[in-house]
């Protein structure tokens, strides 16, 4: 395992790094399911780090049990909304989504092969993209706001369903290209600070960056509620607020770069357990 100070991180955040290894703990699921936070890395990985950790395993002993019971977990409430929404029928068509797909719990499976290659459309599709395609081609409805709130809420109730199963993106195939341009993004060093992701999620993971324990950077707990901002956030909004921290342009949330970057960031946690909604700082 890597496991050496960025000089240049150091010195351009003059911040002291403190090394704290993540907590050895289980997680598991209202007393029912163990979910897999800690496995051993994708063969794609080999060169980079042996073991995937969920970024669950940096957070504090509150947080985490926090998402072990539903009813203390404050993302819950929004995929209640989440239920709500796949029941209303909207659109000129007026259909509901469980008009279609039934309930919503035969969404199960779904969640953890996103971002996934569409043959009939020719692209690789972010759960959003097709939860809006949906919407415009067969509901006759709006398209929602990529990270807006009624399309969060949505994508939490679509992680619920699935939270155990093993994410399990493609990367071969139809889908290579996409996930060598985001396999590309990541290692990019950008901005003032030149930092890339692998800078802190694979260089520096388990290292203390300022008050925040650096993790992985893993997405398989997306949407996660933040303490911070006492919302639900997602994949790309995250990723919108890491580029940012190294004072770099940031690509538009739904953008070419951040399907693709997102393929190959899901790709790096292929076989830890779905874990949306999650709770972090
Ligand atoms: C009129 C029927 C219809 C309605 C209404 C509908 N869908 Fe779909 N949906 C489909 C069909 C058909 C597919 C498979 C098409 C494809 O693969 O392109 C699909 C595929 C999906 C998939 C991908 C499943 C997979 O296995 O990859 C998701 C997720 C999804 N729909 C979510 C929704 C949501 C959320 C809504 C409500 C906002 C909705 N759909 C409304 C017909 C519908
Ligand atoms: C300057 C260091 C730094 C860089 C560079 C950086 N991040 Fe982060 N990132 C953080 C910190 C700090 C957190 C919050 C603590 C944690 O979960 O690691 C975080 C959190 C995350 C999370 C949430 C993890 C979870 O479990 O909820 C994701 C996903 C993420 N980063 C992805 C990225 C991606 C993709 C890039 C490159 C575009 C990137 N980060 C670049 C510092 C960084």
């Amino acid at each position: 395992m890597k496991k050496f100070m960025s000089a240049v991180l150091v010195s351009t955040l003059s911040t002291t790094m403190v090394m704290a290894d993540p907590v050895d703990d289980t997680l598991i699921l209202n007393e029912e399911i163990t979910l897999v936070t800690r496995t051993a890395a994708p063969a794609h990985m080999a060169d980079a780090v042996d073991e995937i950790m969920s970024g669950w395993l940096f957070r504090g002993t509150e947080t985490r049990a926090m998402q072990m019971d539903d009813f203390d977990n404050p993302g819950m409430i929004f995929v209640e909304k989440g239920e709500d929404l796949w029941n209303t029928a909207e659109g000129s068509e007026g259909k509901s989504c469980a008009s279609c797909h039934n309930d919503s719990d035969s969404m199960a499976g779904v969640r953890p092969v996103y971002p996934k290659y569409n043959e009939a459309a020719g692209e690789v599709r972010t759960l959003e993209m097709q939860v809006n395609d949906c919407r415009e081609n067969r509901m006759g409805a709006e398209p929602w706001k990529y990270t807006g709130g009624d399309m969060t809420n949505m994508t939490a109730l679509l992680a619920s369903v699935s939270r155990g199963l093993p994410v399990n993106v493609a990367i071969d195939g139809p889908a290579q290209s996409t996930w060598e341009a985001g396999k590309e993004l990541y290692y990019t060093r950008t901005g003032q600070l030149e930092l890339a992701c692998a800078s802190c999620h694979e260089d520096n993971y388990g290292n203390m960056i300022r008050a925040d324990h650096l993790s992985q950077g893993q997405i398989n707990g997306f949407p996660t509620y933040r303490l911070k901002n006492t919302k639900l956030n997602s994949v790309h909004a995250r990723f919108k607020g890491c580029v940012r921290d190294t004072r770099a342009e940031t690509f538009k949330p739904g953008s070419d770069e951040f399907i693709a970057l997102e393929l190959y960031v899901a790709s790096r946690g292929n076989g830890l357990s779905v874990e949306g909604p999650s709770v972090r700082n």
